[in-house]
């Protein structure tokens, strides 16, 4: 098939339509404007408007038309395109028109919302709609690991929701577990990985949001809650029939400190992976602003973690703080 060269300057303004995302609108009625390139103009020409009932005749044009390669949407319709995209994140991957950057922001969005579904409700059908786009990312992240520089470029740092604390740790844990490239790492224990670092406080969902929002001191049998979620988590994802060992070590030592001074158990001895998540929970909670504490700058964030080397493994937290320094990520970059 002819597939039409497209100058670069369109490409910049507009995205090249594939058949497999046309085909996930409505057939006949689009909620965005489509545009076709026209060769002998080197130009995009408007072909229908956002919401205009389609005959037959043009259905069928702008499916040969798409497989051409000479169907476009404005990136001016990012926002309509990639919430309608959120929900079909399989897509993301067969869509080689994406940028980079614009994959990244589908690709958190999308498992915000599915990690919203699975807290209010843990069970099996919503996790595993999760648990399908976990994979999604993590092909889309294993195919060329510097995109994890986009995610982690992308830390969440406004005010706390539980579903983008998790992103943070899923993004900033990944990053840490493959800098430099871990190439003994296999596909499977990265997909692990990603899931446990995502699901680490699986518990909170059982914490009431009257004691994790709270401004106030919390009361004795308050705070005696908190420390429950390490073993609630534990047994929402065993009873999903997720007890591999990353899973079981994000979950159980996410709060136990090198010094023996974290729960559940206060115990020092901590695996590698544990130490990760533990890092990575801490620092995403400083960055976000809690009902209790004001956000910290990462600099800040990591240098109190690199500091604290007797609770805390230096070298996750070393890491983030040499990041930081020659500006490998973060918000200035
Ligand atoms: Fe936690
Ligand atoms: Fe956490």
């Amino acid at each position: 098939m002819a597939v039409s060269a497209v100058p670069a300057s369109i490409s910049e303004e507009y995205y090249q339509i594939s058949q497999a995302i046309l085909e996930s609108f409505p057939k006949y009625r689009l909620p965005l404007d489509l545009f076709i390139f026209k060769e002998n103009i080197a130009q995009l020409v408007l072909y229908s408007k956002k919401d205009s009932r389609l005959t037959n005749e043009q259905v069928e044009e702008i499916r040969l038309l798409c497989a051409e390669g000479d169907l476009f949407v404005s990136r001016a319709d990012h926002p309509i395109y990639s919430q309608h995209i959120v929900k079909q994140l399989d897509l993301v991957l067969v869509d080689k028109n994406l940028k980079e950057a614009e994959v990244a922001d589908i690709s958190l969005r999308a498992l915000e919302l599915r990690l919203n579904d699975f807290f209010d409700q843990p069970v099996r059908p919503v996790f595993e709609l999760l648990h399908a786009d976990v994979l999604v990312v993590t092909e889309y992240l294993w195919t060329d690991m510097h995109r994890l520089r986009l995610f982690v470029r992308r830390l969440h740092t406004g005010e706390y929701s539980l579903a983008r604390h998790s992103l943070n740790c899923l993004s900033l844990g990944l990053w840490l577990l493959v800098s430099p490239k871990d190439e003994e790492m296999r596909r499977k224990s990265f997909d692990q990985a990603a899931l446990a670092l995502l699901l680490h406080d699986a518990g909170m969902a059982k914490v009431p949001p009257f004691i994790t929002g709270k401004t106030a001191p919390l009361k004795p049998e308050e705070k005696e809650k908190i420390p429950q979620h390490t073993l609630a988590g534990y047994k929402i994802m065993h009873k999903l029939d997720q007890t591999d060992e990353s899973m079981r070590q994000a979950l159980l030592e996410h709060h136990e400190r090198l010094d023996g001074s974290g729960y559940p158990q206060g115990v020092k001895s901590v695996s590698p992976f544990g130490r990760l998540v533990a890092v990575v929970d801490a620092f995403s909670a400083m960055i976000q602003k809690r009902a209790y504490a004001e956000a910290k700058d990462f600099t800040t964030a990591a240098r109190e973690l690199a500091e604290a080397k007797s609770r805390f493994d230096f070298a996750f937290s070393g890491k983030i703080l040499a990041a930081l320094a020659s500006d490998s990520f973060g918000k200035s970059s």
